[in-house]
């Protein structure tokens, strides 16, 4: 089986500032969740972007991206057929991206207008088999008594909850998460990661998700891909990334990982010492 996400020297800088990602390769199998980390600049937006085919890498460079096999971009051309890969790509940020004028339940429709038919997206006509499928997955994240509000009138923690919603109605194989608990209180934070984790479990979705924190990454992902100034400087098993690794490979930029998030109960003193009892008290089981 082709992996899911496949990268390869990717390179890419900005007109306006040094190089965002320095000609990064690491593959992501089927299956998998990972996260993203890295300090403030490191480049993880800048890799998922690419990776939503968003944006092209640099040009002339001998970068190339395939998802599912399938070549999305390569020496700075976005593939002619970039729709339909991305068909099966869900997307969610941390700001939500809802359309706050419409209803909750016609954003999460708006996650099947890929594989309608033109006219209907045009008229924005759905079927009532459709609207249920969507009423489904808003009840499965816990909002379907939102669906006929204006997406405006919900909480940060629901409308990401309705992101999430709209990747089920996509049926998104491959979720590229950026961020999406950085708006949100602790409770909305745990809710957003558990569908997330959800939907790699049950669903079968391969997850990228970009944090700020290791102790999220920790509870709730296997394998991280760390970024430092736009190069990989760790991709391995999450339960490794002791404290102690993380002040090497980052420096004081490590305090920004290290610092406790809201969705977990981890023990501010477990993560600062760098004692070996601390380091194992970062052992995934410990964490909860
Ligand atoms: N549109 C842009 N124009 C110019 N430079 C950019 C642009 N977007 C990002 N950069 C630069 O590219 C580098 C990587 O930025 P990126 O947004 O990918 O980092 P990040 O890891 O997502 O950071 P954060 O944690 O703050 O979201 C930074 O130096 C940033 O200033
Ligand atoms: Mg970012």
């Amino acid at each position: 089986m082709s992996p899911a996400i496949e990268v390869s020297s990717l390179t890419k800088s900005y007109k306006t500032s040094s190089v965002a990602l320095n000609g990064i390769s690491f593959e992501i199998q089927p299956g998998e969740m990972v996260a993203l980390i890295g300090a403030s600049g490191s480049g993880k937006s800048t890799l998922l972007r690419l990776l939503s085919g968003l944006m092209p890498a640099n040009a002339g460079s001998i970068s190339s991206i395939a998802i599912n096999g399938r070549v999305i971009q390569t020496h700075g051309k976005v593939a002619a057929d970039i729709r339909s890969s991305r068909a099966h790509v869900g997307l969610i940020f941390q700001q939500f991206n809802l359309v706050d004028r419409l209803s909750v339940l016609t954003n999460v429709l708006a996650g099947m207008l890929h594989r309608l038919p033109l006219y209907r997206t045009l008229l924005g006509f759905f079927k009532d088999d459709e609207k249920r499928l969507a009423i489904e997955a808003l009840m499965r994240v816990g909002i379907g008594q939102c669906a006929y509000q204006r997406a405006s009138t919900l909480s940060g923690g629901q409308q990401q909850r309705a992101a999430i919603a709209r990747t089920m109605v996509q049926q998104a194989k491959i979720v590229l998460a950026d961020e999406p608990i950085a708006s949100l209180d602790p409770e909305s934070s745990r809710m957003v990661m558990e569908l997330l984790t959800e939907m790699n479990q049950k669903d079968g979705c391969t997850v990228l998700v970009s944090l700020h924190q290791i102790n999220v990454a920790i509870k709730y992902c296997p394998r991280t891909i760390a970024l430092s100034h736009g190069d990989i400087v760790y991709d391995g098993p999450t339960s490794a990334l002791s404290p102690r690794l993380l002040r090497e490979l980052y420096g004081v930029e490590a305090d920004e990982l290290l610092k406790e998030s809201t969705t977990t109960t981890l023990d501010a003193t477990s993560v600062s010492s760098t004692s070996p009892e601390a380091h194992s008290s970062l052992n995934l089981a410990n964490v909860y």
